[in-house]
């Protein structure tokens, strides 16, 4: 499995992303506390820095799953699982962050109906990632494209195609360099109300 062979070097990559993170990190430590999935935890890298929620970890490569335990967080629990078919029940969790990953499972679409079922309503869901812009930036991404499948990434990448997503609103969106190239998008599901009125059953 491709991560399991980048888990011992992903340190060196995420050098590169220490910024944009720290601004993900910024934006859940300023809710309030509750219930957060951490999908595609990695390497475990933020966990530490979560100051104050109750925190479930998941990621499908078992490698990745190995450091992120060497990072011994009391209170934390990991698992090994596809984001794709979250063995969770549903509306558990407040938050659910996806730093990085939308653009690497094979189907962001099906991701995305498990992050809506298993957030609660009101929940938040937090998407760092690069997103392919309308600027002269697209010919990077296409030039990439090919290639990029050998990392295990999708380098052109447009957030209006992921159609489950049109069941949550976005409710901010933070522009982190690169002429916006890489943002933080938070996303949220609608009360328990507004859900029945769309005819929206809660499981
Ligand atoms: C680019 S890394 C990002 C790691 C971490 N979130 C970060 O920001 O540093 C992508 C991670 O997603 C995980 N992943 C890929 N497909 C997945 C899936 N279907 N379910 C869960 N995790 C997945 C990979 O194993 C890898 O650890």
């Amino acid at each position: 499995m491709f991560y399991n062979n980048l888990s011992a070097f992903y340190p060196l990559i995420d050098v590169f992303l220490k910024s944009q993170k720290k601004v993900l990190v910024q934006e859940i430590n300023a809710q309030q506390r509750g219930a957060l999935l951490e999908i595609g935890v990695g390497n475990g890298a933020h966990l530490r820095a979560y100051k104050k929620h109750k925190i479930t970890g998941i990621d499908i490569s078992p490698g990745m799953l190995e450091v992120a335990r060497k990072q011994n967080c009391a209170d934390v629990e990991l698992y090994q699982m596809d984001g794709k078919a979250l063995a969770f029940k549903c509306n558990q969790f407040d938050y659910v962050v996806l730093s990085h990953v939308i653009a690497v499972v094979d189907d962001a679409d099906q991701l995305m109906r498990e992050v809506e079922r298993v957030l609660k309503p009101k929940g938040k869901v937090f998407i760092l990632n690069h997103f392919t812009p309308e600027n002269w930036l697209k010919y990077i991404d296409y030039a990439f494209s090919i290639i990029s499948r050998f990392f295990h990434f999708k380098s052109v990448f447009h957030i209006q195609d992921v159609n489950s997503l049109n069941k949550l609103s976005l409710i901010k969106e933070v522009g982190l360099g690169l002429g916006s190239y890489y943002k933080l998008l938070i996303f949220q599901k609608d009360d328990k109300e507004v859900l029945r009125n769309h005819g929206i059953v809660i499981c």
